[in-house]
């Protein structure tokens, strides 16, 4: 079945109606409302991303949008409701939580996050893998950033929905968000279609830096020459979206202008932390890490670039040095 016939889109766009009315009407309304303003929203950005509000209680969505039988696996199989495999008992996945909406690129609901209004466990539940939504492939944001962007030059990628929006919030329209899972060579090949340049800017946690590190390996095999990756660590115990509210729109972009590493510098920064290239040892420890991962870029000029940066901090001639080590052979 084509994928736009799908008709998982149309009930995630009624569910998506549902969340967005009950922001507005819904009689416990006004604690979502105030927790959204108390992040620093304004109601224009809250309906630029059609953020919504799920009610407290099991089955209002289901009990709006079920019709029949069929329609509740229908809303199973959309990631709404959710079916307790024992009990056989069926209930709204997303209950007394924020409610943001993941669209595709053309704007079809995807599916959602919700975000509980206090400091409950877990924070985020986000809708599971479903026939229309792929976790590896969207990017939370993008087409909210192409709407409001005429030409888009460049795209911020942070790690969460709020992030995203705060910084839509404080002017700075071009963020996406991975949402928690990792940055996939899909993430970096959609957005490669539409920009060539990428700014990756984690949370400044142990997590964040870890995310960034992946980041670059999911980087490397995409790197054609003319495309620019870099990377903007943030202060510790910040994310974007605290960082914009206490600092603002200017400072931001003036941070990413001075302080955003390119790709490169990253890498070979981060390897010399692994292997210390002072020692013999240490630059032929620095080889063996970089070498795998700059022999993946598949564009030829970059590629030659970062194999000359190597043999400079090892003073090896790596033209020497097999493309790849043939395996070590006994004497028997
Ligand atoms: P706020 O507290 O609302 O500012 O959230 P945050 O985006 O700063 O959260 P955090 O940095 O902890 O996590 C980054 C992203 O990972 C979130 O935006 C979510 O997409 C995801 N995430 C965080 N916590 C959870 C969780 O408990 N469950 C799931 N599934 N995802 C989470
Ligand atoms: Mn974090
Ligand atoms: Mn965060
Ligand atoms: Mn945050
Ligand atoms: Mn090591």
């Amino acid at each position: 079945k084509p994928r736009q016939d799908n008709p998982l889109y149309a009930l995630l766009e009624q569910a998506a109606a549902f969340y967005r009315q009950q922001l507005r009407h819904h009689p416990k309304k006004e604690r979502a409302v105030s927790y959204l303003k108390q992040r620093g929203l304004t109601g224009q950005i809250a309906k630029r991303y059609d953020i919504g509000f799920a009610p407290p209680g099991w089955d209002n969505l289901m009990g709006h949008l079920t019709t029949d039988s069929t329609e509740v696996k229908a809303l199973i199989e959309a990631g709404l409701v959710v079916e307790n495999p024992d009990s056989g008992k069926r209930y709204d996945r997303f209950r007394d939580r924020i409610i943001f909406p993941i669209r595709d690129s053309r704007g079809r609901t995807l599916g959602f996050g919700g975000r509980v209004l206090g400091d409950d466990k877990p924070k985020y539940l986000n809708s599971p893998e479903t026939p229309v939504y792929h976790k590896g492939q969207e990017l939370y944001g993008l087409y909210e950033a192409r709407q409001a962007n005429r030409q888009l030059d460049d795209v911020l990628v942070v790690e969460g929905y709020m992030d995203v929006i705060a910084l839509a919030q404080h002017g700075v329209t071009n963020a996406v968000a991975t949402l928690g899972t990792a940055t996939s060579e899909e993430h970096l090949k959609r957005l490669f279609r539409i920009v060539n340049a990428v700014v990756f800017c984690f949370d400044g946690d142990r997590a964040g830096v870890q995310a960034a590190w992946r980041a670059l390996n999911a980087c490397l095999p995409v790197m054609e020459d003319g495309r620019h990756v870099r990377f903007l660590f943030l202060p510790d115990g910040q994310d974007p979206d605290s960082l914009i509210r206490s600092e603002g729109q200017d400072a931001f972009r003036a941070r990413m202008v001075q302080q955003a590493q390119p790709l490169t510098d990253y890498l070979f920064r981060h390897l010399a932390e692994e292997a210390n290239p002072d020692s013999l040892e240490g630059k032929a420890h620095l080889a063996t890490l970089a070498l795998p991962l700059i022999e993946q870029v598949p564009g030829s000029m970059l590629r030659r670039l970062l194999r000359q940066q190597l043999e400079k901090l090892t003073g090896m001639d790596l033209d020497t040095v097999p493309r790849q080590p043939t395996p070590t052979v006994g004497y028997e």
